[in-house]
């Protein structure tokens, strides 16, 4: 480690995605990072990697499109893409935003819980009868799949190829070739498929997220087959791993709490402002940004070119924005968090997002009451873009 100026150091190395003391302890090592210094770098890859952990500097960070835009290439996965509206900066992103908005607005998704719930009571009930599962192949990464699929228009038999794909792309970490490439291939799998599905939705229109925009006018012209391709992308690769790797913690950590389950069972109203904490304790996202032109930040000499990458979790547990901010306040008020972003890219899933997660801690607990981690179970997790637990099996009964 060495000291770039009296706000930032520079760590030799350090992969947020690989890093083993964050592998091994999440949110202790993001506390650690937080407080050592106020912002550091990294020489991992190609370009350099600023990061940015306190809740301040995220906050300030994510608003600041002039500075900093969301035209990045998300470590070589792909070169050549770009992911619609994340990776739009304004004005074009304003007419992407417009045309998406209403399908995940709220109103749109109170429509949905139905199905929503009968999708995670279906899974659920799947293994109850097991007495135990694991927690992550068997429901955390199958639910949400299986809503994405169903908002696409997708068949739920393709679920098991979506998970494949998924963990090529976004679970090979690391900036060696053989990691990279891995990663582009699984992408250009993604966008081989996702190209049918858009040929298909065009010679025959359905309810579904590409059907309900054909024909919606972006800026100057109609939506093109590429913005389609780009939007279907973003939502496979921001809905389906983020709920997921939510999911893990949520459950893994109801598991450990009996007295948190007993007060969410007795009144079921209480999960919703419990989700916001969910949301603020494990905070899964770090989003990035590319420096537009060369500048200081934070103390940081930040070149055009380099990275910024924005760490909600430590941001969310900073107890500078949070009282009590390293304990989970299952009731806690005024929850401000950054889980979802802050300013033009906030997360256009978030009401999704809360939909799931609220579904799934209601239909979990009605449906399993009592559940452990086993004694001696190994659990491991991946960090990095969007962290989540990598097995979590469950014993009950
Ligand atoms: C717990 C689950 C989720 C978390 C923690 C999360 C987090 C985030 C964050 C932090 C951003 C801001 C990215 C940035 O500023 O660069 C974002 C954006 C986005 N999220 Fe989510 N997300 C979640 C679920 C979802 C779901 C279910 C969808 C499904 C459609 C979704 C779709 C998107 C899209 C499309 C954007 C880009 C918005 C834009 O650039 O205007 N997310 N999300």
């Amino acid at each position: 480690m060495d000291k770039v100026t009296n706000e930032t150091v520079l760590r030799h190395g350090f992969d947020h995605g690989t890093d083993p003391a964050l592998l091994a302890d999440i949110a202790g090592e993001w506390d650690h990072l937080r407080e050592e210094s106020r912002t550091f770098s990294s020489d991992a890859y190609p370009w350099t990697n600023w990061y940015v952990t306190r809740f301040d500097d995220v906050f300030e960070v994510f608003r600041d499109t002039e500075t900093f835009s969301s035209r990045q290439t998300n470590y070589n996965v792909t070169d050549t893409h770009r992911w619609i509206p994340a990776q739009v900066d304004p004005p074009e992103h304003t007419a992407y935003r417009t045309a998406l908005n209403p399908m995940f607005a709220p109103g749109a998704l109170a429509l949905m819980e139905p199905k929503v719930r009968a999708v995670c009571v279906d899974l659920i009930e799947g293994f109850v009868a097991d007495g135990a599962c694991d927690m992550v192949t068997q429901f955390a990464q199958r639910f949400p799949t299986s809503i994405f699929l169903q908002m696409m228009g997708l068949p739920l038999e393709d679920t098991d190829t979506f998970l494949d794909w998924a963990h090529q792309m976004m679970h090979t970490p690391g900036a060696d070739a053989e990691a990279v490439e891995t990663r582009k291939n699984g992408a250009r799998t993604i966008y081989r498929y996702m190209r049918q599905m858009i040929v298909e939705r065009r010679a025959n229109p359905g309810d579904d997220v590409v059907s309900n925009l054909l024909g919606v006018q972006i800026g100057d012209h109609e939506i093109t087959d590429e913005e389609l391709l780009e939007i279907s992308m973003l939502m496979y690769v921001a809905g389906m791993d983020t709920v997921a790797g939510m999911l893990t913690y949520v459950i893994a950590h109801l598991a450990r709490h009996p007295e948190q389950r007993e007060y969410l069972r007795a009144d079921p109203a209480r999960v919703p402002v419990a989700v916001e904490e969910f949301l603020r304790y494990y905070s899964i996202a770090s989003p990035a940004r590319l420096v537009r032109d060369d500048m200081e930040y934070a103390g940081c000499p930040m070149k055009q070119g380099d990275r910024v990458i924005l760490a909600t979790w430590p941001a969310n547990r900073d107890p500078r924005q949070f009282a009590d901010a390293d304990t989970f306040v299952i009731d806690r008020e005024g929850n401000r968090h950054c889980a979802f972003g802050i300013g033009i890219h906030r997360c256009i899933g978030s009401h999704l997002a809360r939909l799931e997660i609220r579904v799934a801690i209601e239909e979990w607990l009605r449906l399993i009451p009592e559940f452990r981690v086993p004694d001696g179970a190994v659990i491991t997790q991946h960090v990095g873009g969007a962290a989540g637990l990598d097995t979590l099996p469950l014993v009950w009964g």
